[in-house]
């Protein structure tokens, strides 16, 4: 059996590395997996059963409760919590506040990345986070990074309707002790301030057929 192929995308809040690693995977006929909807998932779980993500110790006191499935529906990964779909509250204003103090949780990112993994078990894949190519799948030889302006990410969330100070999240990311963002050594870095969603596929898809990499036309 041949083992999958892993493309991982990393980078910061509203870089649109989703966007990206979206409409990639479609492009490949990959499966489209967001790490960051787990741990918006996990948040918004842990702020419901009335956890503090700034208080660790609550959050430990209730992570072995949390009933946490992640599956895959028309190609793109799905989740649920106990039984729940958090889909709708993802980014909710309180789950984009706290969202970064959980995963700077080891417990919590342990556990996450146990669901991550499991994906390249099942097809091959696009998935994007924080640490995917630093962490989750260090041997992939397809790691990219998604990066921009900071003033732009920021106009990018607030075209979205969000309520997300994207700074603050940066900083937290970034300086976390547990596998922060990263630009992996072997990362390519794509800024894409001035680019289309189009145009960044298009410079991934032309590195990943340079490094060996069959891509549908
Ligand atoms: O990609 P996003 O903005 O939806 O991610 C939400 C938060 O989840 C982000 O601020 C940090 C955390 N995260 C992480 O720590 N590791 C990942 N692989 C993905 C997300």
């Amino acid at each position: 059996m041949r083992s999958s192929v892993i493309i991982a995308i990393d980078g910061p809040a509203a870089s649109g590395k989703s966007s990206v690693s979206r409409a990639l995977a479609r492009r490949l006929g990959f499966a489209y997996v967001n790490s960051g909807a787990m741990y918006r998932a996990a948040t918004w779980w842990m702020l419901r059963r009335g956890a503090n993500p700034d208080d660790p110790a609550s959050v430990l006191a209730l992570l072995p409760r949390m009933q946490f499935e992640c599956g895959l529906e028309n190609g793109a990964s799905t989740i649920r919590v106990d039984g729940a779909d958090p889909s709708s509250h993802l980014c909710d204003g309180e789950v984009n506040e706290h969202v970064s103090a959980l995963s700077r949780i080891p417990e919590v990112r342990r556990l996450l990345v146990e669901k991550q993994r499991h994906y390249a078990g099942i097809c091959d894949l696009v998935m994007e986070g924080r640490d995917i190519g630093s962490v989750v799948f260090p041997d992939t030889p397809f790691k990219f990074y998604i990066d921009a302006a900071p003033e732009i990410r920021a106009r990018r969330r607030a075209r979205q309707g969000q309520r997300d100070a994207i700074t603050e999240r940066d900083l937290a990311d970034t300086s976390r002790k547990t596998s922060p963002l990263t630009i992996a050594e072997d990362a390519y870095v794509i800024d894409s301030s001035n680019l289309t969603i189009d145009g960044v596929v298009g410079e991934i898809v032309g590195r990943l057929k340079l490094k060996g990499l069959e891509v549908p036309e």
